[in-house]
């Protein structure tokens, strides 16, 4: 049996016909560019999640940079943000000219606590930048109050947490602002790129409805403000809302295929996730942790399983980030899960006999 980390055709194939007529339909509209689809998109995401506003955007990562470009963060302030988060994450960050401020994650969950967050304040801190990793739900309460205890802002990356919630509430709904992306391997996921942040505040909203357009003020069609072009198209937008609409269903299928592992996956090599009480989690990826992890990629694979590495070099290691002389050693939590994690195939579409080898071939790894 051959499996692969991921295969998106299978969601494709799941409801072809739909995606294949609103493909058409839009096409022959003759409305590519912020369009009916985009508006009817931003509003049906927004109540879905209960926030007050959608924008959309091109992709995840200008979901991110607007909202810190937005809340005024720029040169001389601090973003604390998690050590294993995803380049891109961190990224947004530096193109603020602010400066990335790794807090060590939870090493059984991935993911940032209020703790770790604390240690890493000082008179720069301007803002917290929260993922939900893999799709794992920050436990958030804690979050929350600290950062209105110091003032902070709170932005929430939900790129791999669409419908996931902490205590009943929706990831990206916590902070200042949630942002979301929606590149094809997401839960949410378009066929091409797309972004999108949320939030309940009506300045930040309008603000960011004008930032995306050049700058542009839709009434009176002055340039208001320096903006860009980040927009997401009324094809992606169209094609979204289908996926929108299976959201629930997928989200189940995630959960239903993490159950599983966890109920069959038996190996005193593997470690995993630590899953938090209050947290409805949405198993973007199902990451594993293994000391020997070269030695069961290399198995897995002589036995036709394909896994990932999500991701292998933390941000503070990079190359690109070599300006902010962290050395290796620095954050050990973060280096010990780069080294360690694992992500199974966990796709929509994994059939159980594919699964079932899976936890067979894994249980027999020593
Ligand atoms: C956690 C996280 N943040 C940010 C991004 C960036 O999103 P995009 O690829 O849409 O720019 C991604 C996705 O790739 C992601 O997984």
């Amino acid at each position: 049996m051959k499996i692969p980390a991921n295969r998106l055709d299978r969601a494709y194939e799941k409801h072809k016909e739909e995606y294949e007529t609103k493909a058409l339909h839009v096409l022959r509209s003759g409305n590519y560019i912020l369009g009916s689809e985009v508006a009817a998109f931003e509003s049906e995401f927004s109540a879905y999640l209960d926030a007050k506003y959608c924008i959309s955007l091109a992709n995840g990562s200008d979901a991110l940079w607007v909202a810190l470009h937005l809340l005024n963060i720029g040169p001389s302030d601090e973003v604390i943000v998690q050590g294993n988060a995803f380049f891109a994450t961190v990224l947004a960050i530096t193109r603020c000219g602010a400066r990335p401020v790794f807090a060590e994650p939870d090493l059984t969950h991935y993911n940032l606590n209020a703790s770790n967050i604390a240690a890493c304040i000082t008179s720069h801190t301007k803002a917290v930048l929260v993922t939900h990793l893999y799709g794992l739900m920050t436990p958030m309460h804690e979050i929350v109050n600290l950062c209105r205890t110091h003032g902070l802002r709170l932005i929430e990356d939900c790129a791999q947490a669409h419908d996931a919630k902490f205590q009943g509430q929706a990831a990206g709904t916590f902070g200042d602002v949630g942002c979301f992306s929606f590149y094809p391997t997401k839960n949410l996921g378009a066929f091409g790129d797309g972004g999108a942040l949320v939030t309940n505040d009506p300045r930040l909203a309008e603000n960011a409805y004008c930032f995306r357009n050049y700058g542009k003020e839709n009434n009176c069609g002055d340039y208001i403000i320096q903006g860009v072009n980040s927009r997401l198209d009324e094809l992606q937008a169209a094609l979204l809302r289908i996926r929108l609409q299976y959201l629930k269903e997928d989200t189940a299928e995630k959960n239903h295929i993490a159950k599983r592992y966890y109920a069959g996956l038996r190996n005193e090599w593997i470690d995993l996730p630590k899953v938090y009480l209050g947290t409805e989690n949405v198993w973007h990826q199902f990451v594993i942790r293994c000391n020997r992890r070269q030695d069961l990629i290399a198995y897995l694979l002589e036995n036709g399983i394909e896994t990932a590495i999500h991701y292998p070099i933390p941000p503070h290691l990079t190359s690109a980030l070599r300006n902010l002389r962290i050395k290796r050693g620095a954050l050990p939590i973060t280096e010990q899960l780069a080294e360690t994690v694992l992500s199974l195939p966990s796709f929509y579409g994994l059939r159980e006999d594919e699964q079932d080898f899976i936890i067979r071939t894994l249980n027999q790894f020593s």
